[in-house]
């Protein structure tokens, strides 16, 4: 039984007026423990998967299993970090974090949860901002407090949808290395899809990188190579050249059919 199943999807949005087909019967298999990323251009259906995965919306084709059981709606096995910030404006950072704490039911006691949430604010470097509402942080602070909520509530299951996009490289690489602590090097180690924009990102990040081009999955490339290497020498690796060439490739290919198949030279 896979983690998550996605089997045979199509999504058409419809309103009155027209209709567009965002996915066309797309099939990902996704093993317990496993980090898959997803990566591939804008407007291809990325954030729309990983909505159908999240539960925030239905397939009008196909089905989607968790655990071997269909997907009805959000749950508690799946935390999800949204593209965009999505804090409670009316909540302080740490309140933030707190409701996500309590929403996983990991403690009931008040103390408990005040201090994951200070421990996450930590490890995303805002404790200093604990008691600051979303209006007086930046947009990367957003986003990494909207990081922490989602890190700290220990799901099974974890979406991240370009959770690093608004944040700048110093902190963006501590996130990734503690996305790496938190999903892969723990016991119990968590299934992950993570969409990104960032080749390299989805290299370090990832088992697995499944490549989008519009509505469909265009390819999968396995990376277990970067287990256990440390990020410099990954970068050194032939595979890393290879995988990276590889995606490169296909980006390339995607423009060339938009401009109507002409090479692009730069
Ligand atoms: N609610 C909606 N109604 C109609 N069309 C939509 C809706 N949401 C998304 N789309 C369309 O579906 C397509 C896929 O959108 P999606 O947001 O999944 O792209 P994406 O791969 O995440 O892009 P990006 O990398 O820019 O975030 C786009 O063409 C978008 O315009
Ligand atoms: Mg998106």
């Amino acid at each position: 039984m896979y983690k998550v199943e996605i089997n045979n999807v199509s999504l058409l949005f419809k309103d009155s007026e027209k209709e567009f087909l965002a996915l066309d019967k797309v099939s990902l298999k996704i093993e317990e423990g496993e980090f898959v990323c997803i990566i591939g251009p804008s407007g291809c259906g990325k954030s729309t998967l990983i909505s159908l995965v999240a539960g925030l919306n239905f397939p009008t084709e196909g089905e989607i299993y968790i655990d071997g059981k269909t997907v009805t709606g959000a749950g508690t096995n799946r935390g999800m970090v949204f593209q965009h910030y999505s804090l409670f404006l009316w909540l302080t950072a740490k309140k933030n974090v707190s409701f996500g704490i309590k929403q996983a039911n990991l403690f009931k006691d008040k103390k408990q949860i005040d201090e994951r949430a200070a421990e996450f604010l930590e490890k995303v470097g805002l404790e200093e901002y604990a008691d600051k509402y979303p209006y007086q942080l930046s947009g990367g602070m957003q986003q990494r407090i909207a990081i922490a909520r989602t890190l700290a509530m220990d799901t099974e299951i974890l979406l991240m949808d370009e959770p690093f996009g608004a944040v700048d490289p110093k902190n963006r690489l501590a996130l990734q290395d503690l996305t790496v602590n938190l999903c892969k090097k723990c016991e119990d180690r968590k299934a992950v899809v993570f969409v990104t924009h960032d080749i390299d990102e989805a290299i370090f990040l990832a088992d697995r990188i499944v490549f989008m081009e519009p509505k469909k999955i265009k390819e999968q490339i396995k990376v277990g190579f970067t287990k256990n290497i440390a990020r410099d020498q990954v970068l050194r690796t032939p595979e890393y050249m290879e995988v990276r060439n590889r995606l490169m490739n296909l980006f390339y290919e995607d423009i060339g059919n938009r401009i109507g198949g002409e090479e692009v030279v730069i």
